[in-house]
């Protein structure tokens, strides 16, 4: 077996949320660990690039910050999605037990099970590397007071860490403090979570955190599939639906004052927070329903309120606002200004770190 490293590109996206693209040079096979949906088409960019084939999508674990991209990249690419066998997600093609290897070209990805942020954790280890979703952070651990998780399990989790060796490298599934990567040895010096005795580390996590914004929806999402290629349509497709609020409803689930500042004409503002209370008056709007948001997070989070309350006829405007601005297509605002997308204050996280942090995005 070669012992060489795999290539490796870190996807970062600002200070938070991480993914991580491994391929083999010489058979061009690919592996992503943690893609997000909303980041799907710049994976495609890179892999076609990079000129490699994406063969697995990992997950390290039920993801409740973000929406997860490995079933689309499933739909787009052809991959296989893995996660941990003590996953409830209906997604995964395989569900991998503690130490099994999946193979890249020669190279081998070793799965270790490790619960403690949730049951459901792993880490992979690529003979020098090792990444480790949401278990360990640079100087902080994961948070373990929700979704069953546990700091005892974590501690169990991080000796399994610490065991793969001082100079393996820890590049982690979040960073909330601009860092990159470090070793377990730098971990075991530097971190208090780390190098915590089990009391010790039982003590440091009693504090309960808030739970993820939207937690229900995401989680929907990650657990249950996706959306499928058929529910998601471009800015061009937009004027085939005819004319809205007639023949079709265009529902903006952004903040007010995005919606005044750019959106499409004809669209009816429903923010996010209020989907859910204002469903009666959602089912009597024209349908199909077309969801857009900024950039397709919240929109998607809004589809699948749709999809628990039954109502299918819905499709998601992919890259939001954001594309239909760079495909030059009108929009109107009542600011008096030039219309436009602004940025949103809206976070779709809360932190997967013990302490906290957030993941943004919108
Ligand atoms: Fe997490």
């Amino acid at each position: 077996m070669s012992v060489a490293t795999l290539e490796l590109k870190p996807i970062a996206y600002g200070r938070d949320c991480k993914t991580y693209l491994l391929w083999d040079a010489a058979t061009k096979q690919a592996a992503i660990i943690d893609p997000r949906f909303d980041h799907v088409a710049r994976y495609r960019h890179e892999l076609a690039a990079l000129d490699v084939s994406l063969k697995y999508c990992i997950d390290t674990h039920t993801h409740a910050d973000h929406l997860s991209g490995s079933d689309r990249l499933r739909n787009l690419t052809g991959c296989a999605i893995v996660m941990s066998a003590a996953s409830k997600s209906k997604v995964p093609d395989y569900k991998a037990a503690d130490g099994e290897k999946l193979n890249i070209g020669e190279h081998e990805l070793t799965l270790l099970h490790t619960p403690g942020h949730t049951p459901d954790s792993m880490c992979v280890f690529d003979g020098s590397r090792v990444y480790t979703g949401d278990t360990l952070f640079i100087g902080g651990a994961a948070r373990t007071d929700f979704m069953g998780g546990s700091p005892a399990q974590l501690y169990e989790s991080f000796r399994k860490i610490e065991a793969l060796g001082p100079d393996v490298e820890v590049w982690p599934g979040h960073d909330y403090n601009g860092h990159e990567h470090s070793t377990v040895a730098d971990e075991l010096e530097g971190n208090p979570h780390f190098k915590a005795d089990k009391n010790a580390l039982i003590t440091m996590h009693k504090i309960k955190g808030e739970l993820p914004a939207n937690m229900a929806e995401i989680l929907s999402f990650n657990t249950e599939a996706g959306l499928p290629e058929s529910k998601i349509v471009v800015p061009a497709d937009i004027a085939g639906y005819g004319v809205p609020g007639k023949d079709f409803t265009l529902l903006d689930s952004r903040f007010a004052d995005e919606f005044e500042a750019g959106r499409i004409d004809g669209a009816v503002l429903i923010p996010l927070p209020e989907i859910h209370d204002r469903w009666d008056e959602i089912a009597k709007l024209p349908h199909p329903v077309v969801s857009v948001c900024r950039s397709g997070v919240r929109a998607t989070m809004a589809m699948m309120t749709a999809r628990h309350a039954g109502d299918q006829e819905w499709v998601l405007l992919e890259g939001g606002m954001q594309a239909w601005q760079k495909a030059g297509k009108p929009m109107v605002s009542d600011t008096g200004k030039t219309p436009d997308v602004i940025t949103s204050k809206f976070a779709t996280g809360g932190s997967c770190a013990a302490g906290g942090g957030t993941c943004s995005a919108g």
